[in-house]
């Protein structure tokens, strides 16, 4: 890949490859840095044009964010081993290009093609199996749904896509929607899918004794993506947790 992309195979990269399962990076802290750093920085370096490199909200939690939630310029602070080999390889990614964007994502929802992935199928499946799924109220996010995380992607992609170095490239960008508990958008995203909500058990970090190694806040300020283009605006408006009563 790497010499495909230094020969000038690809106009564009979009690397969203990661060992991205939180669990799975504390188990194996070396495979997730070389898949989550090493190799995002060596592909970015290798790569002539565009290269926009999949980041994401977990790079923050360690801090409470500021009112609006965290800007793309806040110092990256994470929790757990994920978080931490994200943030370094956004660093890896900026050192070896000039180009690069980084993107970075909040929690995500929806389809995911039948693996159970994500925020909503996993839960979704939970109550269909009739059991009594725990959520957090004190656990915050600015989730979206992941085909509107995927078409925000592109759309920035053509607004920012600089064959060479220039003062429009190499920024960080958040992809965000709005903010709400885990409980919240259990209760959102059942009532989008007509599922009873009730069966939901609102329950907290500290009681599960995981306040320590679950980020409370990592809430993502998504104004500057939003103020690049309306079609942006209505992009991350419409991935965004659905209303509910
Ligand atoms: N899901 C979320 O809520 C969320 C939130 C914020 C940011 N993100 C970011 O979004 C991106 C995608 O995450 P995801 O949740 O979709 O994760 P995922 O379902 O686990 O997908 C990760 C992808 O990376 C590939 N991959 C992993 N190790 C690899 C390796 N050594 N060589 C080549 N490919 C490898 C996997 O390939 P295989 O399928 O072949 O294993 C898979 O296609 C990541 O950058 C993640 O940090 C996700």
């Amino acid at each position: 890949m790497r010499a495909r992309l230094a020969g000038g195979a690809c106009a564009g990269v979009f690397h969203g490859a990661a060992w991205a399962r939180g669990a799975a990076a504390e188990r194996a802290p070396q495979a997730a840095f070389a898949v989550n750093c090493t190799w995002p920085g060596a592909l970015a370096g290798a790569q002539r044009g565009p290269f926009f490199h999949v980041s994401t909200d977990l790079v923050f939690g360690a801090a409470p964010p500021p009112a609006d939630g965290f800007g793309p310029a806040a110092a990256t602070a994470p929790l757990g081993t994920y978080g931490a080999t994200k943030a370094a390889g956004e660093f890896a990614v900026r050192a070896a290009s000039r180009c690069a964007h980084v993107v970075r994502l909040p929690l995500l929802f929806g389809d995911s093609r039948g693996r159970g992935l994500g925020a909503s199928d996993g839960l979704l499946a939970a109550l269909e199996r009739g059991e009594q799924p725990r959520l957090f109220t004190d656990e915050f996010r600015t989730p979206i749904d992941v085909r509107a995380a995927a078409e925000a992607l592109v759309q920035l992609a053509d607004l920012h896509s600089e064959p060479e170095p220039s003062a429009a490239s190499g920024q960080t960008w958040h992809i965000a929607g709005r903010r709400l508990s885990r409980l919240d958008l259990g209760r959102a995203l059942c009532h989008a899918h007509g599922v009873d909500p009730g069966a939901l058990v609102p329950t907290t970090r500290a009681a599960l004794g995981l306040a320590a190694t679950r980020a409370a806040d990592t809430s993502l300020d998504a104004r500057a993506t939003r103020n690049l283009s309306a079609q942006l605006a209505r992009t991350l408006d419409s991935g965004s947790a659905p209303p509910f009563p």
